[in-house]
């Protein structure tokens, strides 16, 4: 099918999507990460750029690349990065989803220098990162804002939680009890989570869900 320009439904939309893992030190040589491979967000930053967006893609660690010279990617590796490029990218956004999977914890305290192998355990202390979704809603204006839940039980309930705690205009949620759906690979099964509607999706690959929830956005936008 042909699709002039004009026909594109996210031209002259500004989309920011977060993804891929966070890595927080412990030592110059360690941290504390994720297997997230940051396949769904690219996925999702590619199906938007075809749509006409202008693109920001806020990426955490992962072996993925992407057409530079069509989309703005921004590498990032710890949570306080990712909170500041996503503020810095914020203000001016239509749309903004959070597909990273973000840590929730940090060291207290970075070691300077690689910790020595001395006593039969170590113990580290661990601090809350900044929830980056969550303090995007409190300053949220006009901009649709859009996250992920991954859940193991009381999928809806909890994923519905954080839809409200963090101001969001729908969340996606990726269960893990359905196989094939999830972190690494690459097929996922979604639901679409408003206040007061789910709409589940089968499962298909990560580009098909991609698609999915830009059209959810492209309804949201026109409605
Ligand atoms: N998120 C974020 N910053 C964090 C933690 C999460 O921006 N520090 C975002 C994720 O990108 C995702 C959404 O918030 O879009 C939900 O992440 P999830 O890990 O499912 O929820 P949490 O709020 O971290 O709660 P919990 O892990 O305890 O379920
Ligand atoms: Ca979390």
């Amino acid at each position: 099918e042909a699709h002039y320009s004009e026909d594109l439904p996210l031209k002259g939309r500004k989309i920011v999507i977060t993804a891929g893992p966070t890595y927080e030190a412990i030592d110059p040589v360690r941290f504390i990460g994720n297997h997230s491979s940051g396949k769904m967000g690219f996925e999702i930053a590619t199906a938007a750029m075809q749509l006409g967006a202008e693109v920001v893609l806020i990426s955490g660690p992962t072996h993925l690349s992407i057409d530079e010279n069509k989309l703005r990617l921004i590498r990032v590796i710890s949570t306080r990065d990712m909170y500041e490029a996503a503020h810095a990218n914020f203000e001016d956004a239509d749309i903004f989803i959070a597909a990273a999977a973000v840590a929730d914890y940090k060291p207290k305290t970075v070691a300077n220098q690689k910790i020595k192998k001395n006593d039969d355990s170590l113990t580290l202390e661990l601090t809350k990162t900044e929830d980056i979704l969550a303090s995007l809603g409190k300053v949220k204006k006009n901009q649709k804002l859009i996250g992920f839940a991954l859940e193991t039980n009381n999928e809806v309930e909890n994923a519905r939680k954080k839809l409200k705690k963090k101001n969001l205009d729908f969340i996606v949620l990726n269960s893990l009890n359905d196989k094939g759906a999830g972190f690494q690979g690459d097929t996922n099964k979604i639901s679409v989570i408003y206040p007061n509607l789910k709409k589940d999706f089968e499962l298909k690959s990560k580009k098909e869900v991609a698609g999915d929830i830009l059209n959810e956005i492209v309804n949201l936008l026109n409605a």
